[in-house]
């Protein structure tokens, strides 16, 4: 037998080596390599340090000489808190990996499995830990592995962010000791997935290694770094609460999977790894997604101040300049005249809608538009019937006033009578309604999430709202999601496999939407980003912006509109209902083929397509100092003639340029003022 285990992928190789009794070590995970024979390993301890060097595994341990970041911490009502495998299978194909351990002294067995995508580069590792002892095992932190990062690692470039601000990308420098965060508000958070990428000696947007995270959760989690020998060790995983997690005798814990990527070209070819890999996860896999319908959503239109008349007057509307797929938002529930109340009573409001929401579905689909319909299932206001018969099922801790979020508490969706009466209203509905389209929102952070025992709920809330999710698109296929949590509080790897959509913001403001949706994109492919066309001034931040450039940044997404098109000009919305017809000429191009971002002095850039055809976005944010440089495309290098065209709600100019002049001299630019966007077809001639 091999002393080494090799997964190949397209451009990346993992290489370990297989060790008497513990965890594989880490040799490699980088640009693809062969081998050979592996070159020795310094077993040389350090001054001061255990006469037994341990090298990084898979799986390091905790307490035995090993110093670094361990795979779990845990412990029998305090003992038992030390880890080392005292034996090891592994079964391994080219691209698979299954290690089982098992420590005979602590009493707990690891699965570790690895699976590298030959297509995408994408290696999702999940673990699986059992308590073989006859005690509980508090468990207090477990991720599915820890990963090496090579010496030449330069920079981290993660994500924060709040409501009306998501995805706000920041750069930072390999810590000198460690480099953290921590979500603990129980959503995947506005800041993104629990994801990084850390690029290595020159590394950009184009060139260069980089290596990538993203964990598939939509909860809690633990992002760090920690130097470790020359260089640095990776741990992402979910965030326990004291006492969260107690594994009973034979009892096992299953980790969130990981999505771990290597490119050698840059931070476009890392997060085409991951557009790849969650196309491949996505409800659709397997089939081809339909052309993404472009959608009007009436909550910034109209927020709760609607009625029948009103909603079917803005259908009348929304048919006339294109609209594809009719979205009717909050403010259709009973007893729910603001935010305040009816969360909770998922029954229509007759007040407003005297006969039910069917008239209205019927009269959006006689218009030739689907029906979607707001819910926010995991939710309650403390004034509703539902909490009102139920207050037992709301997330709390005895003794502890609640706290409200946006008036609203949080169901327990551990609880299975929770989970079924939630069933059964959304069900009801889509049934009554031959709804194809659910917009499925998420208001608060949890506080006080405790269960009816007393212990955090946190892994359970997100394992309950994934069951319920699975068992309303079992129950009803047809039916597309959109995760939202105020804006894109919801947005990672994990409800991506459940959900069509993700709503990426609140904040429909063009030059902070391209911010935001760059950052998405880091994760996520374009068909799923959920972009709008807003009102002007923008609701989220009072700027004015002529109606070319909030469609523009709309239709580097899975366009829309959320405007009462009543309230545009007829010049405005004569421009609006053109760029619709420009996004349906064009949206196979923009929702399939690779991403590429960019950047040069004054503006940023996206191309989304394959070489040989491709869509161009040029964005201008801050006003230029200068002259705008031209745009160096470095993915049309080779010969050949290019064609461009300046799309825009009526077609304008064109011009042939040479692929290497493209690629290396750049894409002369029309003059752009500050706050504009540009579109423009590449086509090989
Ligand atoms: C927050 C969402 O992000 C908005 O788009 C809208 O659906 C409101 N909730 C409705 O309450």
């Amino acid at each position: 037998m091999s002393d080494h285990i090799v997964l190949t992928g397209r451009r990346s190789s993992l290489v370990l080596e297989r060790v008497a009794n513990g965890a594989p070590l880490w040799r490699h995970w980088g640009a693809r390599v062969t081998p050979g024979d592996l070159p020795p390993r310094d077993e040389q301890p350090l001054s001061f340090s255990p006469d037994v060097v341990v090298p990084l595994s898979t799986a390091p341990g905790f307490g035995l000489g090993g110093f670094g970041q361990p795979l779990l911490t845990a412990h029998r009502d305090g003992r038992d808190f030390s880890c080392g495998w005292d034996s090891c299978e592994v079964e391994a194909n080219e691209t698979q990996l299954v290690i089982r351990l098992s420590d005979s002294v602590a009493r707990i067995a690891l699965e570790q499995r690895f699976a590298l995508d030959p297509v995408s580069d994408v290696l999702t590792i999940s673990a699986t830990l059992t308590n073989r002892g006859d005690g509980p095992l508090a468990l207090g932190s477990l991720v599915p592995a820890i990963l090496p990062l090579p010496p030449s690692s330069k920079t981290i470039r993660s994500f924060t962010g709040r409501h009306n601000a998501e995805f706000q990308e920041v750069r930072e420098a390999m810590p000198a000791h460690g480099w953290q965060r921590e979500e603990r508000r129980g959503l995947t958070g506005h800041g993104g997935p629990a994801g990084l990428f850390v690029l290595g000696d020159g590394a950009d947007w184009h060139h260069g290694p980089v290596h990538a995270v993203q964990l598939a959760w939509s909860g809690n989690s633990r992002l760090s770094i920690e130097r470790d020998g020359p260089g640095w060790t990776l741990a992402a995983g979910e965030w326990f609460a004291p006492g969260e997690i107690r594994l009973a005798a034979g009892e096992a814990f299953t980790t969130p999977e990981l999505l771990a990527t290597f490119s050698p070209d840059g931070l476009n070819g890392a997060s085409a790894n991951f557009h790849q890999a969650i196309r491949s996860r996505a409800p659709w896999a397997g089939s081809e997604l339909r052309p993404r319908p472009v959608h009007l959503n009436s909550w910034e239109g109209l927020y709760f101040g609607q009625n029948e008349a009103q909603l079917m007057a803005l259908a009348d509307r929304a048919a006339a300049i294109g609209v594809e797929r009719f979205v009717l938002d909050d403010g259709w529930l009973r007893g729910r005249p603001d935010d305040r109340s009816g969360l909770g009573d998922w029954q229509v409001d007759h007040a407003k809608y005297p006969d039910g929401l069917e008239p209205l579905a019927d009269h959006v689909r006689k218009l030739g538009m689907e029906f979607g319909l707001w819910v926010e299932p995991e939710m309650v206001n403390p004034d509703s019937d539902l909490y009102r018969a139920h207050p037992d099922w709301s997330l709390h801790i005895a003794g502890r006033a609640m706290v409200t979020a946006r008036n609203q508490l949080v169901l327990d969706m551990s609880r299975a009578d929770v989970r079924d009466h939630l069933f059964d209203a959304i069900d009801a509905l889509l049934g009554e309604l031959a709804i194809t389209y659910l917009k499925w929102d998420h208001n608060r952070h949890l506080a006080t999430a405790g269960d009816a025992d007393g212990r955090a709920s946190y892994h359970a809330q997100v394992a309950g709202s994934y069951a319920l999710i699975d068992r309303i698109r079992a129950a009803h296929p047809g039916v597309e999601i959109e995760s939202c949590a105020g804006g894109g509080g919801r947005i990672d790897a994990g409800i991506a496999t459940r959900v069509e959509r993700f709503w990426a913001s609140d904040n429909l403001d063009a030059v902070s939407r391209a911010i935001i949706q760059r950052g998405f994109l880091a994760f996520m492919p374009p068909e799923m980003l959920g972009a709008h066309v807003g009102a002007s001034p923008s609701h989220a931040t009072g700027r004015v912006q002529p109606i070319e450039v909030r469609a523009g940044v709309a239709l580097c997404g899975h366009f829309g509109v959320e405007l009462d098109p009543a309230r545009l000009n007829d010049a405005d919305r004569d421009l609006l209902a053109g760029w619709i017809a420009t996004y349906k000429t064009h949206r196979d191009r923009l929702h399939s083929g690779q991403t590429w971002l960019g950047e040069e002095p004054g503006l940023l850039w996206q191309a989304v397509g394959d070489p040989a055809h491709l869509i161009l976005f040029v964005t201008i944010i801050d006003p230029p100092t200068d002259r705008l440089a031209p745009v160096r495309l470095p993915m049309l290098a080779g010969d050949g003639d290019i064609g461009v065209r300046l799309l825009g709600a009526v077609d304008a100019t064109t011009a042939t340029y040479s692929a290497s002049w493209l690629a290396n001299t750049g894409l002369p630019l029309p003059h752009m003022a500050a706050h504009s966007i540009a579109m423009f077809e590449l086509k090989a001639a």
